[in-house]
């Protein structure tokens, strides 16, 4: 039988998850080098760092009960655990990542104020106004249907909770800006296959769908420039002997993910992937 998207997502993420932690940690995502991208520091800290600007930028009214939609290993759920002393629930479709995840918590102490789940962002298993933080970063670009994705946040947010999204889009094909040319569908297409994305949209797509949903404060920001040394520093990093080794015996999957960095670099130079943030209020 072929494996659906949810299945493919699954053992990517279960396949790659050990591997990225042991090489590059527990935050899978980019990092923010300023809002130039000038600003040179440690990767991980780029990654802290974005976490912490996105905060100063959102501006959330309230952190007690958050949810961490598509948390992979934890990275941000632990991490907003602790600053906020929130209640922080994570879900991912891997198997393998909550687990680790879980482990992480009781590693950290936290299992009394985090949990995590495995379970599909698209009929998230929470009754309606549950969370007053909604949090997503970098797993909109996973979503099958980004409209069911926001209106489930939006279900699950308590009134005047906040929602959170980092997540990969392409250019605005909004006039004066062109149609997407055959060369950048073309590497879209590639990205969807090897990333397991079933398509990505603008951000004022996602500014659409938001203003359309019982969301309020609608705010978007393009911080492409900003995360855009990201994926040269992870390609610089694999090209240590033994993290070669590593991704060669991590599986097919695994191994095409890591030669496909240079198509996320390629995708930012050519200004077709864009790094967008949305913001809203219910
Ligand atoms: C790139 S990882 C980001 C992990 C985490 N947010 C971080 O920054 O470290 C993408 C995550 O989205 C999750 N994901 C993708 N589609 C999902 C869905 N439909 N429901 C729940 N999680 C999903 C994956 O399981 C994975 O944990």
């Amino acid at each position: 039988m072929t494996p659906t998207l949810s299945d493919r997502i699954q053992q990517f993420y279960d396949a790659s998850s050990g591997l990225w932690e042991q090489v590059w940690g527990e935050h899978m995502h980019h990092g923010y080098y300023g809002a130039d991208g000038q600003r040179r520091c440690d990767r991980h800290q780029a990654q802290v760092d974005l976490i912490e600007e996105l905060l100063t930028w959102s501006q959330p009214q309230s952190a007690t009960q958050i949810l961490d939609v598509g948390c992979g290993i934890g990275g941000s759920s632990l991490y907003l655990a602790e600053k906020f002393q929130a209640s922080v629930t994570g879900i991912t479709l891997s198997p393998v990542q909550a687990n680790r995840a879980t482990a992480r918590a009781q590693e950290a102490g936290l299992t009394s104020q985090v949990q995590f789940k495995v379970a599909d962002a698209m009929q998230m298993p929470f009754t309606d106004q549950s969370f007053d933080l909604v949090w997503s970063l970098e797993s909109g670009e996973h979503m099958p249907d980004k409209t069911q994705f926001l209106q489930e946040c939006s279900r699950v947010l308590k009134p005047g909770g906040t929602l959170i999204v980092a997540t990969w889009c392409h250019r605005s094909r909004t006039p004066p800006q062109p149609p997407l040319t055959p060369q950048e569908h073309q590497l879209l297409s590639q990205l969807y296959r090897i990333y397991h994305l079933p398509y990505i949209i603008s951000l004022s797509d996602y500014a659409e769908i938001a203003q359309c949903l019982p969301f309020h404060q609608v705010r978007t920001a393009d911080w492409s420039a900003a995360v855009a040394p990201f994926w040269d520093e992870v390609m610089t990093s694999a090209l240590n002997p033994s993290v070669i080794w590593k991704i060669l015996t991590a599986g097919w999957s695994t191994l095409q993910g890591a030669l496909a960095l240079r198509l996320m670099s390629a995708g930012y130079r050519q200004g077709l992937i864009r790094y967008g943030l949305l913001c809203a209020t219910k």
